[in-house]
């Protein structure tokens, strides 16, 4: 039986008249842009993440965009990020005149390495961007403790919901950074039916100005005291968003358990390396990832069988060919280039059942011999 590698159209059978409703009242209602599922959204947001404010925008690019744009940062400065990450984290980086400065990855987690980013400051260091990849939060108490002065923007696209024990308090995805971002693409585990993003901060003052950011710069009808942005999340996608709110712990757990099946199935297989999990974080798994040998041949196998899966990400953005000017050459970071030749995605999303799972791990087990 073919797997898809999502099924968003199985997660809508679930919750259809909740998002329909919730949809249809924003039709009734007629406004569209910054309507009242906006603030609200932002309000569960905030309180999701532990953090006193959250801004909503156009997409989880923005929010990129908009956290260093209201951190004043632009060109001669420079961003240390991770070059095993979507492209968004970097491309931001450019498209604000600053220059992405790359830090290698961890190998057990693929997150940004702490003593990597600390090497890769210089004076010009403006803010450090982590991403929490797949799920999973980056070791951002251990990342503050080697650059203690700097901002640090999280990029939290795909992690909402995630936690990390940091010193015996657990922290949320987004409450630690100086900007935390997400994304709601229609994939990630909180998904609305189109593009939408959002900021949180503890900072008023930094709110303040994301929220001016994202309305062209003024907070007062046509006075821009900046030059801002048009990007506004939609009421239509914060009413969809606003109506799958509530299901989001149950279907992060159920990722969790199709992880657990998973790594569970694949324990004894000799050319797999199922996914670590810092024992400080708790996953969220937006996407479960392997590191296998022979990851092309096993990718055309899974294909002929009809399984979803996905390499996330085949290139690293230090060999990307629109950052060839930084200068970055192959064998730069190591772990980076290994994981994009090793690393597959599996299905994973909650609606998976018994018998998907087991047509996955069959067809896996298959191909390695087992
Ligand atoms: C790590 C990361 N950063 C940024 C983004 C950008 O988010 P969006 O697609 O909502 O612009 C994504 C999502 O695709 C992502 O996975």
């Amino acid at each position: 039986m073919p797997v898809p590698l999502l099924d968003l159209r199985a997660q809508y059978a679930t919750i259809h008249d909740e998002v329909v409703g919730a949809m249809m009242r924003v039709v009734e209602d007629q406004a569209f842009i910054l309507g009242p599922p906006v603030a609200q959204l932002e309000e569960a947001v905030a309180a999701l993440s532990g953090t006193r404010f959250a801004i909503g925008c156009a997409s989880g690019t923005d929010a990129l965009l908009l956290a260093l744009k209201a951190l004043d940062i632009g060109p001669g400065d420079e961003v240390v990020t991770t070059p095993f990450t979507f492209f968004a984290t970097a491309g931001t980086i450019h498209n604000v005149g600053a220059r992405p400065v790359f830090a290698d990855v961890d190998p057990d987690n693929f997150n940004m390495l702490p003593q990597a980013a600390a090497a890769a400051v210089t004076p010009a260091t403006k803010a450090v961007m982590p991403v929490d990849l797949f799920g999973q939060m980056a070791p951002l108490d251990a990342i503050s403790a080697a650059i203690p002065d700097l901002p640090m923007i999280e990029d939290a696209a795909q992690s909402i919901g995630a936690t990390r024990d940091m010193g015996g308090r657990t922290v949320r995805a987004g409450e630690a950074a100086t900007i935390g971002t997400f994304s709601f693409f229609p994939s990630k585990n909180l998904g609305g039916y189109g593009d939408g993003g959002m900021m949180v901060t503890q900072d008023e003052t930094l709110a303040t100005r994301l929220r001016r950011l994202r309305v062209h710069g003024g907070l007062k009808t046509y006075i821009h005291d900046e030059v801002g942005f048009n990007s506004r999340l939609d009421s239509l996608q914060a009413a969809v968003l606003l109506a799958k709110l509530p299901h989001l712990e149950k279907w992060s757990a159920a990722r969790r358990r199709n992880a657990d099946y998973y790594d569970q199935a694949f324990a004894d297989l000799a050319e797999v390396r199922t996914p670590v999990i810092d024992p400080q974080n708790v996953s969220i798994y937006n996407q479960y990832t392997l590191r296998v040998r022979r990851r092309d041949e096993l990718q055309a196998h899974l294909k002929a069988q009809g399984i979803g899966n996905s390499v996330y990400y085949p290139l690293p953005l230090h060999l990307q060919p629109c950052f060839a000017y930084l200068g970055y050459r192959e064998g730069d970071f190591p772990e980076s280039e290994r994981a994009a030749r090793e690393v597959i995605s599996l299905p994973v999303y909650p609606e998976l059942t018994d018998a998907q799972l087991d047509d996955v791990v069959n067809a896996v087990k298959e191909f390695y011999g087992d």
